[in-house]
Protein backbone atom coordinates (compact mmCIF):
# COMPACT_ATOMS: atom_id res chain seq x y z
CA UNK A 1 0.00 0.00 0.00
CA UNK A 2 1.62 3.20 -1.11
CA UNK A 3 1.34 5.89 2.14
CA UNK A 4 2.23 9.36 1.54
CA UNK A 5 3.28 12.02 3.95
CA UNK A 6 2.08 15.38 3.75
CA UNK A 7 3.33 18.11 6.66
CA UNK A 8 4.05 16.00 9.71
CA UNK A 9 0.72 12.97 8.79
CA UNK A 10 0.72 10.10 7.20
CA UNK A 11 -2.23 8.90 4.80
CA UNK A 12 -3.50 6.15 3.20
CA UNK A 13 -5.18 5.10 -0.27
CA UNK A 14 -9.28 5.16 0.42
CA UNK A 15 -11.03 6.25 -3.03
CA UNK A 16 -9.11 5.16 -6.14
CA UNK A 17 -9.52 7.55 -9.22
CA UNK A 18 -11.30 5.35 -11.07
CA UNK A 19 -14.02 4.50 -8.37
CA UNK A 20 -14.39 8.21 -8.02
CA UNK A 21 -14.67 8.83 -12.12
CA UNK A 22 -17.22 6.27 -11.99
CA UNK A 23 -19.54 7.61 -9.29
CA UNK A 24 -19.27 10.94 -10.60
CA UNK A 25 -20.12 9.62 -13.90
CA UNK A 26 -23.72 8.71 -12.11
CA UNK A 27 -23.96 11.42 -10.56
CA UNK A 28 -23.55 13.31 -13.58
CA UNK A 29 -26.22 10.90 -15.56
CA UNK A 30 -28.45 11.02 -13.33
CA UNK A 31 -28.24 14.84 -12.41
CA UNK A 32 -28.66 15.67 -16.64
CA UNK A 33 -31.83 13.29 -16.49
CA UNK A 34 -33.60 14.82 -13.59
CA UNK A 35 -32.74 18.52 -14.84
CA UNK A 36 -32.64 18.15 -18.77
CA UNK A 37 -34.55 21.45 -20.13
CA UNK A 38 -33.80 23.43 -17.05
CA UNK A 39 -30.66 25.01 -18.32
CA UNK A 40 -29.62 24.59 -14.63
CA UNK A 41 -26.93 27.59 -12.91
CA UNK A 42 -24.36 24.91 -10.97
CA UNK A 43 -22.39 26.95 -8.29
CA UNK A 44 -19.18 25.74 -7.04
CA UNK A 45 -17.99 26.47 -3.98
CA UNK A 46 -13.77 26.96 -3.82
CA UNK A 47 -11.14 25.85 -2.95
CA UNK A 48 -11.85 22.10 -2.29
CA UNK A 49 -15.00 21.80 -4.91
CA UNK A 50 -12.96 22.90 -8.15
CA UNK A 51 -12.10 18.77 -9.24
CA UNK A 52 -15.24 17.58 -8.17
CA UNK A 53 -16.70 20.28 -9.87
CA UNK A 54 -14.78 20.48 -13.51
CA UNK A 55 -15.44 16.48 -12.91
CA UNK A 56 -19.25 16.85 -12.89
CA UNK A 57 -19.72 19.35 -15.17
CA UNK A 58 -17.86 17.94 -17.96
CA UNK A 59 -19.53 14.60 -17.55
CA UNK A 60 -23.10 16.30 -18.09
CA UNK A 61 -25.27 16.37 -21.33
CA UNK A 62 -27.00 19.24 -21.12
CA UNK A 63 -26.97 23.01 -21.21
CA UNK A 64 -25.60 24.41 -18.08
CA UNK A 65 -23.81 27.05 -16.58
CA UNK A 66 -21.00 27.49 -14.09
CA UNK A 67 -20.06 29.77 -11.40
CA UNK A 68 -17.85 29.65 -8.65
CA UNK A 69 -17.43 31.17 -5.37
CA UNK A 70 -15.14 31.48 -2.36
CA UNK A 71 -17.24 31.24 1.17
CA UNK A 72 -16.10 33.67 3.67
CA UNK A 73 -16.85 33.62 7.25
CA UNK A 74 -16.72 36.67 9.89
CA UNK A 75 -17.43 37.41 13.22
CA UNK A 76 -20.93 38.87 12.74
CA UNK A 77 -22.90 40.99 15.63
CA UNK A 78 -23.95 39.06 19.09
CA UNK A 79 -27.82 38.13 17.71
CA UNK A 80 -26.26 36.76 14.10
CA UNK A 81 -23.08 35.11 15.47
CA UNK A 82 -20.69 34.52 12.85
CA UNK A 83 -21.76 35.05 9.12
CA UNK A 84 -21.03 33.54 6.06
CA UNK A 85 -20.99 35.08 3.09
CA UNK A 86 -19.68 34.37 -0.93
CA UNK A 87 -17.33 36.58 -3.30
CA UNK A 88 -18.14 36.16 -6.93
CA UNK A 89 -21.64 34.88 -7.26
CA UNK A 90 -22.83 37.81 -10.16
CA UNK A 91 -25.36 35.67 -10.93
CA UNK A 92 -29.45 36.52 -10.79
CA UNK A 93 -30.62 33.33 -8.80
CA UNK A 94 -34.02 34.35 -9.45
CA UNK A 95 -36.20 31.60 -11.05
CA UNK A 96 -32.82 29.19 -11.64
CA UNK A 97 -32.45 25.80 -11.27
CA UNK A 98 -29.17 25.85 -8.99
CA UNK A 99 -27.11 22.89 -7.80
CA UNK A 100 -24.51 23.70 -5.42
CA UNK A 101 -21.70 21.84 -6.05
CA UNK A 102 -19.66 21.13 -2.69
CA UNK A 103 -16.25 18.93 -1.78
CA UNK A 104 -17.48 17.26 1.45
CA UNK A 105 -20.00 18.20 4.29
CA UNK A 106 -18.61 17.69 7.24
CA UNK A 107 -20.50 19.20 10.66
CA UNK A 108 -22.96 21.10 7.84
CA UNK A 109 -22.16 24.04 9.15
CA UNK A 110 -20.67 26.11 6.42
CA UNK A 111 -23.40 25.56 3.98
CA UNK A 112 -26.21 25.89 7.05
CA UNK A 113 -25.45 29.18 7.28
CA UNK A 114 -24.72 29.77 3.78
CA UNK A 115 -28.05 27.96 1.52
CA UNK A 116 -30.45 30.82 3.53
CA UNK A 117 -28.48 33.84 1.50
CA UNK A 118 -29.33 31.91 -1.91
CA UNK A 119 -33.30 31.22 -1.08
CA UNK A 120 -33.30 34.52 -0.62
CA UNK A 121 -32.80 35.28 -4.19
CA UNK A 122 -35.54 32.69 -4.61
CA UNK A 123 -34.52 30.33 -7.12
CA UNK A 124 -36.63 27.72 -8.55
CA UNK A 125 -34.93 24.87 -7.05
CA UNK A 126 -31.86 25.34 -4.89
CA UNK A 127 -29.68 21.52 -4.79
CA UNK A 128 -27.01 20.17 -3.26
CA UNK A 129 -24.53 17.75 -4.86
CA UNK A 130 -21.97 16.89 -2.79
CA UNK A 131 -18.60 14.09 -3.68
CA UNK A 132 -18.36 13.14 0.10
CA UNK A 133 -20.28 13.43 3.94
CA UNK A 134 -19.28 12.26 6.87
CA UNK A 135 -22.70 11.17 8.82
CA UNK A 136 -21.21 11.25 12.25
CA UNK A 137 -19.86 14.53 12.01
CA UNK A 138 -23.03 16.03 10.32
CA UNK A 139 -24.30 18.17 13.63
CA UNK A 140 -26.39 21.29 10.91
CA UNK A 141 -29.38 19.52 8.88
CA UNK A 142 -28.20 19.14 5.43
CA UNK A 143 -30.31 17.53 2.59
CA UNK A 144 -27.98 16.24 0.19
CA UNK A 145 -29.84 15.53 -3.43
CA UNK A 146 -26.83 14.29 -5.13
CA UNK A 147 -24.19 12.58 -2.87
CA UNK A 148 -20.79 10.87 -4.14
CA UNK A 149 -19.86 9.01 -1.08
CA UNK A 150 -20.71 8.66 2.63
CA UNK A 151 -17.61 8.16 4.70
CA UNK A 152 -16.42 7.42 8.30
CA UNK A 153 -15.35 10.82 10.77
CA UNK A 154 -12.08 10.51 9.53
CA UNK A 155 -10.02 13.14 7.61
CA UNK A 156 -9.36 12.94 4.11
CA UNK A 157 -7.16 14.38 1.44
CA UNK A 158 -6.63 14.88 -1.77
CA UNK A 159 -8.60 15.58 -5.09
CA UNK A 160 -9.33 18.98 -4.04
CA UNK A 161 -9.33 18.63 0.12
CA UNK A 162 -6.46 19.79 1.67
CA UNK A 163 -4.26 18.98 4.72
CA UNK A 164 -3.05 22.89 5.61
CA UNK A 165 -2.78 24.08 1.73
CA UNK A 166 -1.02 20.51 0.36
CA UNK A 167 -2.92 17.84 -1.07
CA UNK A 168 -5.45 19.02 -3.60
CA UNK A 169 -3.81 17.85 -6.89
CA UNK A 170 -3.63 14.44 -5.45
CA UNK A 171 -5.83 11.94 -8.27
CA UNK A 172 -6.95 10.12 -5.69
CA UNK A 173 -8.46 10.26 -2.43
CA UNK A 174 -6.53 9.65 1.27
CA UNK A 175 -7.79 8.85 4.25
CA UNK A 176 -5.39 10.00 8.27
CA UNK A 177 -3.90 7.18 9.72
CA UNK A 178 -4.23 8.07 13.29
CA UNK A 179 -1.24 6.84 15.21
P1 LIG B 1 -18.46 21.90 7.46
O1 LIG B 1 -18.91 23.33 7.60
O2 LIG B 1 -18.07 21.31 8.78
O3 LIG B 1 -19.48 21.04 6.75
O4 LIG B 1 -17.11 21.94 6.68
C1 LIG B 1 -17.04 21.84 5.35
C2 LIG B 1 -15.65 22.20 4.82
O5 LIG B 1 -14.58 21.78 5.68
C3 LIG B 1 -15.46 21.43 3.54
O6 LIG B 1 -16.00 22.13 2.45
C4 LIG B 1 -13.98 21.24 3.48
O7 LIG B 1 -13.39 22.35 2.82
C5 LIG B 1 -13.53 21.19 4.93
N1 LIG B 1 -13.35 19.76 5.35
C6 LIG B 1 -14.20 19.00 6.06
N2 LIG B 1 -13.74 17.75 6.25
C7 LIG B 1 -12.54 17.71 5.61
C8 LIG B 1 -11.54 16.65 5.43
O8 LIG B 1 -11.67 15.50 5.87
N3 LIG B 1 -10.43 16.99 4.71
C9 LIG B 1 -10.24 18.25 4.19
N4 LIG B 1 -11.14 19.24 4.33
C10 LIG B 1 -12.28 18.99 5.04
MG1 LIG C 1 -15.27 23.12 0.82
Amino acid sequence: MSIIKVHDKEFQPYIGAEELQLRIKEIAAQISKDLAGEKPLFIAILNGSFMFAADVFKYLDIEAEISFIKLVSYKGTKSTGNVVTSIGLDEDLYGRTVVILEDIVDTGKTLNMFLPQLHHQQPKKLLIAALLTKPEALTYPINIDYLGFSVPNKFLLGYGLDYDGLGRNLPQIYQLIEQ
